[in-house]
């Protein structure tokens, strides 16, 4: 992310005791258990009233680990604490919330909501990194005929399987265009969602999907995709766009209290605060080592 600058402490995800809490927070005390969101939001701007916290007005929005110091640390300054955290329930433990920081509700509003996903939709979902795999989980809940995930990695579609995938595609060898629409009748996707954040993806995105079908995309984008409008426009197609807001944290934590979001199996690596180094080489090299999230913990 070239906008952040050299020497910020990384981090956007977090779960943690608060220690101290500054005059302006009413809703938080020493001892409590909180989830830090990725997101901040103030909570009373216009945006922030519409629950569209990603786009606070005043200070908010994507900011930790981006304009002020991040998670990846034994100390965590949070602004606007009572609104950019969530008091964690009994029976949901640490790494469980730390799920719902980013990857799930990014997956389930970015993905599944902005897509608009019905029962009985045929979703297809190209990238199947946790943002992926996150919106395979929350399209799940409205029980989709069929979820065709699509990777170029054979470890992350054994994932995306695990988490409920129905067809599984891997782009460097197969065609996902033709799977689709044999699948389908030739119809395409009811639902394309995209969650890499490369231009092949989300022109593989917008292909998949049907004439009058949604897509929408999650990936960060680092440089211009090329949107076809010269054969997309007669298409009827939707295309959404978003940051998380995290407003979806509340829902989601009740669905992991009750079991049917299962947060755990999205873990695949435990390593300690002192040893970063490591973490860091498992996660860039998550081809080979299958890793999806690494839960760094004192
Ligand atoms: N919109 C938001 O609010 C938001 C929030 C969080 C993350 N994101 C973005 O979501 C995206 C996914 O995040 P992640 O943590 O799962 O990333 P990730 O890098 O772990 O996963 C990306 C996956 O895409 C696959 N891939 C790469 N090129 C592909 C291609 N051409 N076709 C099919 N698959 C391909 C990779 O093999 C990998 O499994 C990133 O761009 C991230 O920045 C967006
Ligand atoms: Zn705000």
């Amino acid at each position: 992310m070239p906008a952040v600058h050299k020497g910020r402490i990384l981090g956007h995800e977090a779960v943690g005791t608060v220690e101290e809490a500054g005059d302006g927070v009413r809703r938080l005390c020493p001892g409590d258990r909180v989830l830090v969101s990725c997101i901040s939001g103030c909570g009373s701007c216009h945006y922030c009233r519409e629950a569209r916290y990603g786009q606070c007005l005043e200070g908010g929005g994507w900011v930790l680990g981006h304009k002020v110091d991040g998670t990846q640390a034994e100390y965590v300054r949070v602004l606007y604490a009572d609104t950019s955290t969530f008091r964690i329930p009994d029976g949901v433990s640490d790494e469980e919330a730390l799920m719902l920081a980013d990857i799930l509700p990014t997956g389930y509003e970015v993905g599944v909501l902005a897509g608009g996903v019905r029962p009985g939709d045929v979703v297809a979902v190209v990238g199947c990194g946790p943002v992926g795999l996150s919106a395979i989980t929350g399209a799940r809940l409205y029980s989709p005929s069929q979820i065709v995930a699509v990777d170029l990695s054979d470890a992350r579609l054994e994932a995306a399987k695990q988490f409920g995938a129905d067809v599984t595609v891997n782009n460097s060898r197969e065609d996902p265009l033709s799977v689709i629409k044999d699948l389908t009748g030739r119809l395409g996707a009811d639902v394309a969602i995209e969650a890499v954040g490369v231009p092949a993806s989300f022109e593989l995105a917008v292909k998949m999907a049907r004439p009058g079908g949604r897509i929408a995309n999650i990936g960060l984008h680092g440089e211009a995709a090329t949107l076809h409008l010269e054969e997309q426009w007669i298409r009827d197609i939707t295309i959404t766009t978003g940051l998380v807001d995290t407003s979806s944290v509340p829902t989601l934590m009740r669905l992991i209290t009750t079991g049917q979001i299962n947060a755990r199996q999205f873990i695949t690596h435990h390593i300690g605060l002192d040893d970063f180094e490591e973490a860091y080489d498992v996660f860039a090299r998550a081809a080979d080592t299958a890793a999806l999230k690494v839960v760094l913990s004192r």
